[in-house]
């Protein structure tokens, strides 16, 4: 039984001081449980984070990634570029990006072939919102994510996925651990119907208002191999509590 994956999403938060408090917290914490570990700080942060981290076996990952190689692409950041400053990981689809960036699946696809051939560990976010759930599509909505994402991709080898439902993320309002089993079930499904993936073979995260008082709940579902923490994760003491429950 593998232990949990612990993922941090700091989103657009921290300074100097704030990143370096945060780092502390995690290189603090027993050697073993630090192996399961992952912080995505913001881009400008994670050449701090790498030499925070380093030799601690704490991952390090990024939020998001070009979908387009090194060129003429103002603003954006290469998958390689990552891989060069010692990333290992990258998010891609975050329900925020496709919210506030319009990223359709096409693009998270394009994005996640990229991280790929880059040799990122992608990590591919997907969620219903609210409203899809109170409407009955929420299994449909996570298949077409699944779908669009996945469908053309080289290799699904070692695929990790974040569920987050959209209604959870920041507003306190964590899906219960049945639920979250019930679409993570789902989703291994999915996988195997349409993609061929050995289930086991695949890490599901869970995210949306994970906090210590329910990570151990959430762990302890057959389908939940791990969390994607986003405002807990910037509490040293909460993070250091959910880590402690995938132990
Ligand atoms: O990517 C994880 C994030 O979206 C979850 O945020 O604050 O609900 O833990 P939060």
């Amino acid at each position: 039984m593998r232990r949990p994956l612990v993922m941090a999403n700091w989103k657009m938060h921290g300074s100097r001081a704030s990143v370096d408090q945060l780092i502390d917290g995690l290189v603090a914490l027993e050697s073993a449980s630090r192996q399961n570990v992952v912080v995505c700080p913001s881009y400008v942060h994670i050449p701090r984070v790498i030499a925070g981290c380093a030799d601690s076996g704490i991952g390090v990952g990024a939020q998001d990634c070009s979908h387009m190689h090194a060129g003429a692409y103002t603003g954006e950041v290469a998958a390689d570029m990552l891989v060069d400053l010692g990333c290992q990981w990258v998010l891609l689809g975050h329900s925020e990006r496709r919210q506030y960036h319009a990223e359709s699946d096409d693009l998270v696809a394009a994005k996640l072939a990229a991280a790929q051939e880059a040799g990122l560990q992608p990590v591919l976010c997907i969620g219903e919102t609210r409203e899809q759930r109170e409407q009955g599509e929420a299994f449909t909505v996570v298949a077409r994510q699944l779908r669009g994402a996945l469908a053309d991709q080289a290799s699904l080898a070692g695929l990790v996925i974040a569920y987050e439902p959209v209604w959870a993320i920041g507003t306190g309002l964590t899906a219960t651990p049945e639920e979250a089993q019930e679409m993570h079930r789902y989703i291994r499904g999915q996988l195997a119907e349409f993609a061929g993936l050995d289930p086991e073979q695949t890490s599901l995260l869970y995210g949306g208002s994970v906090k210590a008082a329910n990570a151990a709940a959430l762990f302890a579902q057959p389908d939940i191999d791990g969390a994607l923490v986003g405002g807990a994760s910037l509490d040293s003491g909460e993070f250091a509590q959910i880590i402690a429950a995938a132990a």
